[in-house]
């Protein structure tokens, strides 16, 4: 399709969750302009399990439709978007650098910042097969004097500065990449699920203090806290929203279908009083009968064992010592209902829901808590773009990890999806004949 001028160049972001796939697309928006919210597409995810890619082909399929699910809503092709996903082996480090300005206390420069950056990174306590991903500048010190203030323009002989890092397998990071590009889109960055879902619900005056963000999806359950815009510290624990659905399966012998329904249904803040009362239905034309207590002894203790054995636990390792009193929840599994009293019962402390902070910008079927991840990639972006030395990505020279040559390429279904993109007269599906003729002129002219 040939580009008009009239095309508007588009800015997206595609979250590659274990349930769903969704691809935000907005207007590219100039320096603090508001994002233009164009549409959103989602497709059932297949072949990824707690957040670890096992099917590569059955995920470009999902890439695949969500972004014709996208393209059919806005009439234009998505050429290259930000990647988000839950990448497991995330692990999140602390590393340090120091420059030497010499005696004369000269002004610092920007290059003076870098160059510390880079020495910090250079240094950085990186696993074997590990990519940093994400690096954030804490803190920096100038002449032995901390100072969360910009240090360009500031006069110092030594400068040094402490860093946040989020390195990630280079492996899995390639894998999705190869996923995506293997579906038609140009791979613009990576960003890691538990930022993505912290800048896409976290309002401003929650970034300005101390504020933990939690995204619970399907398969996993990532975290990042936040302080001053900047993220301390984060994590992801291969659990989510399945394992509950797992669980009742197994312990009541039910069906994967009853059990979804079953945990959507009772509210996790059900009085007591009430746990006695029997649910009826059919199993395979089988009478079922269950009491809502059978219910809840299932749900109830997997989310107390997330937020309490394991991210409590690994808050209290951080220098947070606990959970902050500032506390969002989105991804599909803080839709359950009852979820914030709960919360509040276990871990003492209120927890908000954490919808897109691009919710009213978005379709209403389409602005939940599960397209937090969505929204955040735009939005962290955006900050990265105005804050450069802030946040950075430094994921190679590119932006992006690149994938090498492998048997991968020649798979059958990126064959086909080249061929379909590559040849004529492709248009991505379209729901109605408007779309066809906005489209047919797009290629006429
Ligand atoms: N109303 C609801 N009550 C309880 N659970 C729900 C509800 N709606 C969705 N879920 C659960 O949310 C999960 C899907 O959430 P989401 O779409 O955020 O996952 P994802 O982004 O694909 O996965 P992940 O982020 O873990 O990779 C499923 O386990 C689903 O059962
Ligand atoms: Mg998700």
């Amino acid at each position: 399709m040939k580009k008009t001028s009239k095309d508007p160049e588009l800015f997206a972001g595609l979250d590659i969750g274990t349930r769903k796939t969704a691809v935000l697309v907005a207007e590219k928006p100039a320096q603090d302009e508001e994002l233009h919210v164009i549409g959103v597409g989602k497709a059932r995810t297949r072949g990824i399990r707690k957040g670890i890619i096992l099917e590569p082909e059955a995920v470009i399929e999902s890439i695949r439709n969500a972004l014709d699910d996208a393209e059919s809503m806005i009439g234009l092709h998505i050429k290259s978007a930000y990647l988000s996903l839950g990448l497991n082996s995330l692990f999140c480090f602390r590393c340090n650098g120091s420059l030497d300005l010499g005696e004369s206390q000269d002004t610092i420069t920007l290059s003076d910042v870098r160059k510390t950056m880079e020495e910090a990174l250079s240094k950085a306590p990186l696993r074997e097969g590990d990519i940093i991903i994400h690096a954030y500048p804490l803190e920096y010190i100038i002449n032995g004097e901390k100072t969360t203030a910009e240090p360009v323009g500031q006069k110092g002989a030594r400068l040094d500065v402490s860093m946040t890092c989020l390195s990630v397998s280079e492996k899995e990071a390639r894998l999705a990449v190869q996923c995506a590009e293997k579906a038609g889109l140009h791979v613009e960055g990576i960003v890691h699920k538990c930022i993505a879902s912290a800048f896409g619900s976290l309002r401003e005056e929650d970034m300005e203090k101390v504020a933990l963000a939690v995204d619970s999806g399907g398969g996993t359950t990532s975290y990042a806290v936040i302080k001053r815009g900047m993220p301390l510290c984060a994590g992801i624990f291969p659990i989510g929203g399945d394992h509950i659905t797992n669980d009742l399966n197994y312990v009541l012998k039910l069906p994967p279908s009853k059990s979804e329904m079953l945990k959507r249904l009772i509210p996790l803040n059900e009085p007591e009083d009430n746990w006695d009362d029997e649910l009826e239905f059919d199993i395979n034309g089988e009478p079922y009968l269950c009491t809502v207590g059978e219910i809840l002894e299932v749900v109830r203790p997997r989310i107390a064992e997330l937020w309490l054995d394991l991210l409590k636990t690994e808050l209290e390792k951080s220098i947070l010592g606990g959970f902050p009193s500032r506390i969002v929840l989105s991804g599909g599994v803080a839709k359950t209902q009852g979820m914030s009293d709960y919360l509040n019962e276990i871990i003492g402390f209120p927890v908000r829901p954490g919808n897109p902070v691009t919710a009213d910008a978005m379709p209403p079927d389409r602005n939940g808590l599960e397209f937090t991840t969505a929204a955040g990639i735009l939005r962290y972006i955006q900050m990265k773009e105005k804050f450069p030395y802030r946040y950075l990505d430094p994921q190679g020279k590119e932006g992006v990890p690149k994938p090498p040559d492998r048997e991968f390429f020649q798979s059958p279904t990126a064959e086909r999806i080249k061929k379909i993109r590559s040849g004529q007269g492709y248009t991505a599906p379209v729901k109605n004949l408007v779309d066809v003729i906005k489209k047919t002129l797009k290629e006429l002219f």
